[in-house]
């Protein structure tokens, strides 16, 4: 019982009616245990698509449906828990910062929820520890802080209202490769640590051989491909996709041709190491 999309359309207001976002979509994700990478070209949809996961956008036609709860709802329906069980970082999530301080930013999720100042504020710091952020920013204006750490401090303000689906959009985007990577790092550790569902929206296609069990594919608001990321670099019309192969297959395609090393599928680049280790050893 985790999200379900019923033939989902969705037209931002302005637009011609022929013109949909979002078409037909029919999707399901379970609750636990997911990790799904989101691609495909600018204005493909994605990020239409996900801000359905937690009602800040209601279905046009079709219905979705989260841990039970159809959208759109009838009259008199609060939507504001799936908010909290669902919990969108949006691109750029920094420009949303507005508190005093940083602990305060992130306490204002666990408070609009009805936590206590004090409960609220065991979850602030636990999530901001969780996101790598050190006890001396809390007093901090979030505004004297660096892009890096504001990023972080806006994550952690989903975080602490420990929602049990993590959708984010472009997480790493403008990141230097260190921030990057300890970034995936805490997403990672929420998956394999706490079997938590990651949806990630990303362009890089290193991150999401690295990191993705499943893909999503979508193309002028349709999906046009959902399975392993196994299955999709292995595609026979992977062409027809416009996405970029991961380096790792790359250098691996690259090494098939020029070495004649029999070609094998890896998504990182510890797995092309220990693939060449056992082939050098042969
Ligand atoms: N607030 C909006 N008002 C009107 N049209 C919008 C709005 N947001 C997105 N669109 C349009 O809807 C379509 C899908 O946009 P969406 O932002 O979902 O794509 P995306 O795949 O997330 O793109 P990107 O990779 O650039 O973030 C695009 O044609 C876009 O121009
Ligand atoms: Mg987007």
């Amino acid at each position: 019982m985790g999200i379900q999309f019923k033939h989902v359309s969705y037209s931002y207001p302005g637009f011609k009616t022929s013109y949909d976002a979002i078409k037909d979509i029919s999707l399901e994700i379970e609750g636990q245990g997911e990790f799904i990478a989101i691609v495909g070209q600018t204005g493909s949809g994605k990020s239409t698509l996900v801000q359905h996961m937690n009602a800040l956008l209601l279905p046009g036609s079709g219905t979705v449906e989260v841990f039970g709860f159809t959208l759109p709802p009838g009259k008199k329906q609060k939507i504001n828990h799936l908010r909290q069980r669902v919990g969108l970082v949006f691109q750029f999530p920094e420009y949303q910062l507005f508190e005093e301080t940083v602990i305060k930013d992130i306490m204002f999720g666990p408070k609009n929820f009805k936590k206590s100042d004090e409960d609220a504020n065991l979850s602030a710091k636990k999530a901001a520890l969780k996101v790598g952020l050190s006890e001396e920013l809390f007093e901090k204006s979030p505004f004297r802080i660096s892009g890096g750490q504001m990023r972080r401090v806006a994550i952690a303000g989903i975080l602490a209202m420990e929602p049990e689906v993590l959708v984010l959009d472009e997480p790493t985007r403008g990141l230097d490769p260190i921030g990057r990577n300890e970034l995936m790092a805490v997403f990672k550790s929420l998956h394999e640590d706490e079997n938590k569902t990651i949806i990630l929206i990303s362009h890089d296609m290193d991150l999401v051989a690295a990191y993705a069990k499943r893909v999503i594919v979508m193309d002028e608001g349709k999906i046009v491909f959902d399975g392993t990321k196994e299955d999709l670099f292995a595609h026979p019309s992977f062409d027809r996709f416009h996405l970029d192969l991961p380096t790792p297959l790359k250098i691996m395609r690259h090494l098939e041709k020029t070495l004649k090393i029999p070609y094998r599928a890896v998504y990182d680049y510890d797995g092309l190491l220990g693939y060449l280790k056992e082939v050098g050893h042969e």
